[in-house]
């Protein structure tokens, strides 16, 4: 839903080839954590190719709320001054984080161990999604928490005064709940140790290194241990953010879609903690070049030629799903056309994204008379030639819902329609004029 609560309905009709150049916008994550982690350090930094989306944009109105001058001095281009570890002022109001899960928890964990108190929202979406899984090991070091039932938003955290170090076990496979813990353990003395049994996206451990922290990951029979040593001095950075691999999986799969096409999606962030979806691609016999390989702003970065080519279904395995959790629904669309089965196991987490996004995938394919098949953890795809479309497709306020059902539209025999096409601006302001230069038919509707 927009911001003014009216509903923007959109049709995407099967189109011709895709052809250029997708150029998307800067990493979600990571902008998220410049903003965050520029406010905690002493002096300047300097972002470029920050993304400017709703979700980000919160993330820079948080900070000045907690005291860091932020400042946009061009596209994409910031300037933060921060306020140090432990210097986070006492908000004078409601933080509202709109739609962003990564936003509020990230920022819950910033603040935690500091003698504040602050007061957290978001919209309908933000608010019906879990907070426990940050306020529980927050309250480890000190901090209490006080929102609605079931720890929803929202939430006041009171930031512990005298905050102990922690030494934490995720319970479930989190890059946000880890990067909370480790944001939190920023202010405590002594160690804080995060442990997580399968690897999550790493940015926050590698920028934290980037700004001055002393933090190193083990692997040992408990799995992946995370120790980073409290109170450290951050010093401002230079940050060059990568393309997001996760908006870069919409041009990517639509190109995979549609017969005849060809694209580049240059300057893609490749981190292997992120890059599980072009494996998969990759094995269901996709085309897809690595050009240019390089580092930027230390993480491994690629341009990556699409070609249109025949697909086959395969099981993509558990393990692989924190690599990417957030690109299953655009591969329920790919797998939708490849040839036999897709199996995605071990997808449980999904179910507690901006939506329901198992269930809202199963019923949007369904309803274009895609045969699925889905359990608690698991989604299965059977392929088929053609597909029918035809229907209106609920997105819940989800972004990559909204962005996967366009590009099924791209083939389907008749149109398919998204009751709410809003919340792309979270991730992807542009994906709209993106896909319709590389030749999508989209088309916005009056309701
Ligand atoms: C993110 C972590 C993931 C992902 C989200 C961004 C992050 O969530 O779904 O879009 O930046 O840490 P979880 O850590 O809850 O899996």
């Amino acid at each position: 839903m927009s911001s003014h609560g009216t509903l923007r309905p959109m049709t995407s009709r099967k189109c011709g080839p895709l052809s250029g150049e997708a150029r998307v916008p800067g990493d979600k994550s990571i902008s998220h954590r410049s903003l965050i982690l520029g406010a905690l350090s002493v002096g300047e930094t300097h972002v470029t190719g920050l993304l400017e989306g709703g979700d980000v944009l919160d993330t820079a109105k948080a900070m000045r709320a907690f005291g860091a001058d932020v400042e946009r001095v061009g596209d994409g281009e910031w300037r933060i001054h921060g306020v140090g570890v432990g210097g986070f002022a006492e908000p004078e109001d409601v933080i509202d984080c709109g739609n962003a899960g990564t936003g509020v928890r990230l920022i819950m964990g910033a603040m935690a161990t500091t003698d504040i108190t602050a007061t957290f929202t978001g919209d309908a979406s933000l608010r019906s999604r879990p907070m426990g899984r940050v306020t529980d090991p927050l309250a480890l070091f000190g901090t209490q928490s006080h929102g609605r039932s079931g720890g929803r938003l929202p939430l006041t955290i009171v930031g512990a005064a005298n905050p102990v170090p922690v030494r934490y076990a995720t319970p479930m496979p989190s890059a946000q709940v880890k990067s909370a813990v480790l944001l939190a353990g920023l202010n405590a003395p002594g160690e804080t140790v995060v442990i997580e049994q399968e690897a999550t996206r790493d940015h926050t451990e590698r920028m934290l290194a980037g700004f001055g922290a002393e933090i190193t990951t083990e692997i040992t029979d408990e799995g992946r241990v995370i120790t980073l040593k409290g109170q450290p001095e951050l010093t401002g950075q230079t940050i060059v953010v990568p393309r997001d691999p996760s908006s870069a999986a919409f041009p990517v799969v639509a190109a995979l879609l549609v017969e005849g096409s060809d694209i580049l999606v240059p300057n893609i962030g490749l981190n292997p903690t992120r890059a599980g979806l072009f494996t998969t691609l990759t094995e269901m016999g996709a085309d897809i070049t690595f050009e240019n390989p390089h580092s930027e702003g230390g993480e491994p970065v690629a341009d990556l030629r699409v070609r249109f080519g025949p697909l086959k279904g395969i099981t993509v395995p558990p393990e692989r799903a924190p690599s990417m959790i957030d690109e299953y629904p655009i591969l329920a669309v790919l797998a939708a056309t490849a040839s036999g089965k897709t199996v995605m196991k071990g997808i449980k987490e999904m179910r507690v994204k901006e939506c329901d996004r198992i269930d809202a995938m199963a019923r949007g394919l369904e309803a274009c008379g895609v045969k699925i098949e889905e359990t608690e953890d698991s989604l299965t795809i059977y392929g088929m030639g053609k597909i029918p479309g035809g229907a209106t497709c609920v997105t819940h306020l989800d972004h990559r819902i909204a962005m996967s059902f366009m590009c099924l539209g791209m083939i389907t025999e008749k149109p398919v329609k998204i009751d709410d096409a809003a919340a792309i601006e979270t991730s992807f302001p542009d994906f709209v004029p993106l896909m319709e230069r590389l030749g999508a038919s989209f088309q916005k509707n009056n309701q």
